[in-house]
């Protein structure tokens, strides 16, 4: 049943949500500004189906309309094989299973023909068409299949509700206050949660955790007497198909309700967990459940009451199954107390440690969530060995948008290419499982937006946010052509003067950027250089004589971790084959984790053939002519990218060069120093 088409926004019903509802933020547009959309325009589009997510796509194509002219019909059922006036057709099928998000977008007759059989999936359709512009719009072509290869993708913010007297209003936070919450209130400024849902669901985002991890007092209480605040965020991102989550601390049952135990296994903390769940359900029926840090840096957990991890986690899986919501139950378990001077305690073991003997033993709703790395978020970690080991448990890959350890959003530091490889990387070897098809359970990035007019403090941190969603629909998407999709979206090349130029400046600045910020910071996978605490600028020996397990062991003759099971730590053991092998020897461990592995020499000879030293030299100046040479690239956009956009850039390649020098001296006089071997080409070292 279908209308022929009418004006803009004037289908038959139900209508959709106010036109200006998908534009009223101050905020920046990102990789959806209107002039993305001008490829609706000038078309005939039919949208049919019921349901809020049908009217949230109604609204987007019908603002468009407005905006670019075309017309939107709207259809309360309709296949595609109905209504010959249409150039678009958005279908609901009529066997509409709820929750599933894939489509398929075929190209017949002269029309494009999207047809989903979830609300979400026709949401995900239309952003598709944007994404593919004009493309969408040519030639013929069969129905393609698309769907998320990840069922979850999910933001995990690191959000205080009240400011932390260390940790402000976001733990590594760099793009500003919370988008949900200021000085221990609830911001409502729903708007904008629902600005930053559309942007979530345009790049395949569908879940978000509104809290920090770490779960303070005034966090805990989300809960319970103040879970209204997260349904009214829940219904912000719901229009969007994006699931809210909880952090929750371990403890809740005696912090808030007042028992005398959080004993996993005790009957009246199961109660009390499976009444306090019935209530959030009755607040937010889609609730997607909760997110644990447990035992991990002073957090409560199972270990006080001799339980597991696995009893710990099933009791929260056990309280959200009725409902069905899932645990997120983080592995980040490591002894944060330890003493330097006992070098058998490797932190990088920890999480395997703790969690492959209970393999079997959680929940189906219960996932375990891994960092992709053994430590912490470096800027180069080999693959946590715990991804591969677990293969009777879900596994969630956890990382980190938010540049903590890769610039704080004041150096460009583009991420798809580090994450890319993880999700590529095969723990059983070349003929066994990527990541990205073992982490069945979800793919997690700890969020880097925040209240910040462009989301991310800096503007190129938007590629990093985009990212996430895009690879967790395909982990094995290029990078590289995520990377021109973001571009083309976000800055719509074609709509300026010189729109090669545009583009191929913005991926000389972000193409390898990584690289670059590896080889001015710490090398050879050695990691944690930084200052103590806010983990921003050099401090070589910043953790070298602290509890928290990191590291580096640099003496006269040479440096690394000895991470070897013949010699050293045993953790390269905890690899599968051929991986155990390549990891054990320094003759055949990859260049770039050497110091992950192995105490080397400083004369050892990388596979590249320059020795260690000469290396940390070499990539020092390097990585400074690099950051140098993209400011440069970066300033001759000037009159291509918008005023405020560019002087925002422009200001933070400043201080990201001022900061790589910094860098490039202190670690080259440092090793100059305990080495004493000169610098082969000799530049000037402090
Ligand atoms: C890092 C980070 C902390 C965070 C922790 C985590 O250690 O510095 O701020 O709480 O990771 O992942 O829980």
């Amino acid at each position: 049943m279908t209308d022929a088409p009418r004006g803009p926004g004037s289908g038959s019903e139900p209508p959709g949500p106010p036109v200006v509802s998908v534009l009223r933020t101050e905020a920046d547009h990102a990789w959806l500004p209107p002039e993305a959309f001008r490829v609706l325009g000038s078309r005939r589009v039919l949208v049919s189906g019921t349901g809020p997510l049908v009217d949230t796509v109604h609204g987007e194509v019908a603002a468009a309309c407005e905006r670019f002219g075309g017309t939107v019909t709207r259809a309360r059922e309709g296949t595609a094989s109905a209504g010959s006036a249409y150039d678009l057709l958005l279908c609901l099928e009529e066997a509409a299973e709820r929750g599933d998000e894939g489509f398929t977008l075929a190209r017949e007759r002269g029309r494009t023909v999207v047809t989903a059989t979830g609300q979400r999936g026709l949401l995900h359709g239309l952003f598709h068409v944007v994404r593919l512009g004009a493309a969408a719009f040519d030639g013929e072509h069969a129905p393609e299949a698309h769907r998320p290869a990840l069922a979850t993708r999910m933001l995990d913010h690191w959000d205080n509700v009240a400011v932390h007297p260390v940790m402000g209003q976001v733990e590594r936070g760099y793009a500003g206050g919370s988008l949900f919450w200021r000085d221990g209130r609830a911001r409502g400024d729903l708007e904008r949660v629902r600005a930053y849902g559309r942007l979530l669901a345009a790049c395949g985002i569908n879940a978000v955790s509104v809290n920090n991890v770490n779960v303070h007092e005034a966090e805990a209480h989300l809960l319970t007497d103040r879970i209204g605040d997260v349904a009214d965020i829940a219904d912000a991102l719901r229009p969007y198909g994006i699931r809210t989550h909880l952090s929750v601390t371990f403890a809740a049952p005696v912090v808030l309700g007042g028992l005398t135990t959080a004993d996993p296994l005790q009957e009246e903390v199961r109660a009390w967990w499976a009444g306090a769940t019935e209530r959030v359900y009755a607040a937010i029926p889609d609730f997607g459940g909760y997110v644990v840090k447990a035992d991990s840096e002073g957090q409560p957990g199972p270990f006080a009451y001799g339980r597991s991890h696995a009893d710990g986690a099933n009791l929260l899986a056990d309280a959200l199954a009725p409902y069905g919501g899932t645990v997120h139950w983080r592995a980040f378990v490591y002894d944060h107390r330890q003493d330097w001077r006992d070098r058998t305690t490797d932190r990088a073991r920890a999480a395997y440690d703790h969690f492959v003997p209970l393999d079997g033993a959680f929940r189906d709703n219960a996932v375990l969530q891994v960092k992709h790395g053994p430590v912490d978020f470096q800027t180069r970690e080999p693959v946590s060995p715990v991804i591969g080991a677990m293969p009777r448990t879900r596994l969630a890959v956890e990382i980190q948008a938010t540049q903590e350890y890769t610039g704080q959003q004041r150096h460009v530091c583009a991420l798809a290419p580090m994450w890319s490889q993880v999700l590529r990387f095969r723990p059983g070897g070349a003929a066994a499982a990527r990541v990205g098809e073992l982490a069945r359970g979800g793919l997690v990035a700890v969020s880097n937006a925040g209240d910040d007019p462009y989301w991310t403090g800096h503007p190129l941190a938007q590629a990093n946010l985009y990212a996430v969603g895009r690879l967790g629909w395909q982990p094995d998407a290029d990078p590289l052509a995520l990377l021109d999709e973001w571009i083309e979206l976000t800055f719509t090349p074609e709509a300026g003067p010189d729109p090669e130029r545009l583009r191929a400046g913005l991926r000389a600045v972000l193409r390898d950027s990584w690289r670059t910020y590896e080889k001015y910071t710490a090398p050879l996978g050695v990691g944690f250089m930084v200052q103590p605490g806010h983990h921003y600028g050099p401090s070589v020996d910043g953790y070298e004589y602290s509890p928290w397990g990191t590291y580096h062991f640099a003496d006269r003759n040479g440096i690394g971790v000895d991470r070897s099971r013949a010699t050293g730590t045993g953790y390269a053991g905890q690899y599968a084959a051929p991986w155990a092998e390549v990891y054990e020897s320094a003759g055949t461990c990859p260049d770039e984790l050497l110091l992950f592995f192995h105490h080397v020499p400083y004369g050892h000879v990388l596979h590249s053939g320059t020795t260690v030293i000469q290396h940390i030299y070499d990539t020092r100046f390097e990585g400074v002519a690099e950051v140098a040479a993209a400011r440069e690239t970066w300033a001759s956009l000037a009159g291509l990218v918008d005023d405020a956009r560019h002087a925002r850039v422009a200001e933070r390649y400043e201080e990201q060069l001022r900061c790589a020098r910094e860098w490039r001296d202190q670690v080259n006089s440092y090793f100059l120093r305990k080495s004493g071997v000169p610098d082969a080409h000799g530049r000037r070292i402090h």
